[in-house]
């Protein structure tokens, strides 16, 4: 079985299939997702097995929006011994490039989380294997291809590889972070993850610096622009709701209980909107685009609800709907189904 195989978050199987289905077909690269419903993963099984490396190639994980991780799988084990699980690894890893680092992981659901402690156990001797056997460096070496080995169960195994900068540096591709003890709500670590996601440091440097003005459409009680406060910006928070004294306390924020699909700055002087607000995808979309085209703000990452049913079809939608609105202006859209996201995802628009 040779395909791409990409995690996600469980119940999003799916979605993630429709999306892999799509992509790689606009990628002329056919074939088929194999897919367990609450399983946390999906194999997208190349017509061609040669085609797995490439398709990796052509839809790296930051185009794929349900997917926090992916390498080319190039075989699959099963019935392993567990008296002997190395050797078939080894054999199955022939004809594999020499890499530079090795992950050993399993799916991010109830059942696969039993698997953690094993995993980590077992990479010790894999690695040692691996070395002597010539297909993994004696050192890390980060501009080497990763050797992904991800178990589904004891006996279940699915091999491959990734290029070091197409994958999340993170295990599981999880970026795990932890709420500050001062913050107003947990879906901080929403925004504080999507920054960390759509900006390299240096973006973050320059694009989010203390003393410019920020946004925050459908804010209370506050999670959102606590980032933004914490990064030192001016923040306007828009929402009928109440503000966590705290952050009002800043000095930074200023409340206006205002319709969020009304609202406009008095200046145009702001650097980032963010919004959070439950409404219906497109529309929020058509907001975004609206402020990003017509110069309310330089950047938007905002989130959108979707719904339990047809998720990728919605993400299409709003994502037509701002390809619509930017008509002629050269800008860049990204989303990704985050890990603190839920029945929703992140976006980042910004004209270039
Ligand atoms: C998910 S909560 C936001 C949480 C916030 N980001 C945080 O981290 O604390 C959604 C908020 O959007 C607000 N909201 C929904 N529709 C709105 C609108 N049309 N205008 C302004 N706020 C709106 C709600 O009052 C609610 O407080």
């Amino acid at each position: 079985m040779a395909g791409l195989l990409a995690y996600c978050r469980a119940g999003f199987e799916s979605d993630l299939a429709n999306e892999l289905q799509e992509k790689a077909a606009q990628r002329q690269i056919f074939g088929f997702p194999r897919l367990k419903p609450n399983s946390g993963f999906v194999l997208f099984e190349c017509y061609q097995a040669e085609d797995a490396r490439p398709l990796a190639e052509a839809l790296p994980l930051s185009e794929v929006i349900f997917s926090r991780q992916q390498f080319a799988c190039l075989a699959s084990l099963t019935s392993l011994d567990p008296a002997d699980r190395i050797s078939p690894i080894l054999t199955a890893c022939a004809d594999f490039p020499l890499c530079g680092d090795l992950r050993v992981e399993y799916p991010d659901t109830t059942e696969g989380r039993e698997l953690s402690k094993f995993c980590r156990k077992f990479a010790v001797p894999l690695r040692q294997a691996l070395r002597k056997a010539g297909k993994l460096t004696h050192k890390e070496n980060a501009s080497k291809p990763v050797l992904f080995a991800f178990f589904t169960d004891g006996q279940h195994l699915h091999l491959g590889v990734a290029e070091p900068d197409a994958i999340s540096p993170h295990p599981l591709g999880i970026m795990r972070l932890k709420t500050p003890a001062d913050a107003p709500s947990r879906s901080s670590l929403k925004l504080d993850e999507a920054i960390q996601t759509f900006l390299s440091e240096a973006e973050q440097q320059s694009r989010l610096q203390s003393g410019m003005q920020g946004v925050d459409l459908g804010a209370c009680p506050g999670g959102w622009t606590y980032q933004l406060v914490r990064r030192g910006l001016f923040v306007q928070a828009v929402d009928n709701g109440a503000m966590a004294p705290s952050l009002m306390e800043s000095g930074q924020v200023r409340h206006y209980a205002e319709d969020g699909f009304k609202f406009r700055p008095k200046k145009k002087n702001v650097h980032w909107l963010v919004c959070d607000m439950v409404e219906q995808p497109v529309r929020v979309a058509r907001l975004m685009a609206d402020w990003v085209r017509d110069g309310w703000c330089k950047e938007a990452i905002f989130n959108l609800k979707l719904p339990m049913k047809r998720r990728f079809e919605t993400v299409q939608q709003a994502q037509n709907c701002i390809e619509e609105a930017m008509a002629g202006q050269a800008y860049r859209l990204v989303a990704k189904h985050l890990y603190h996201d839920r029945e929703e995802i992140t976006l980042h628009l910004f004209k270039k």
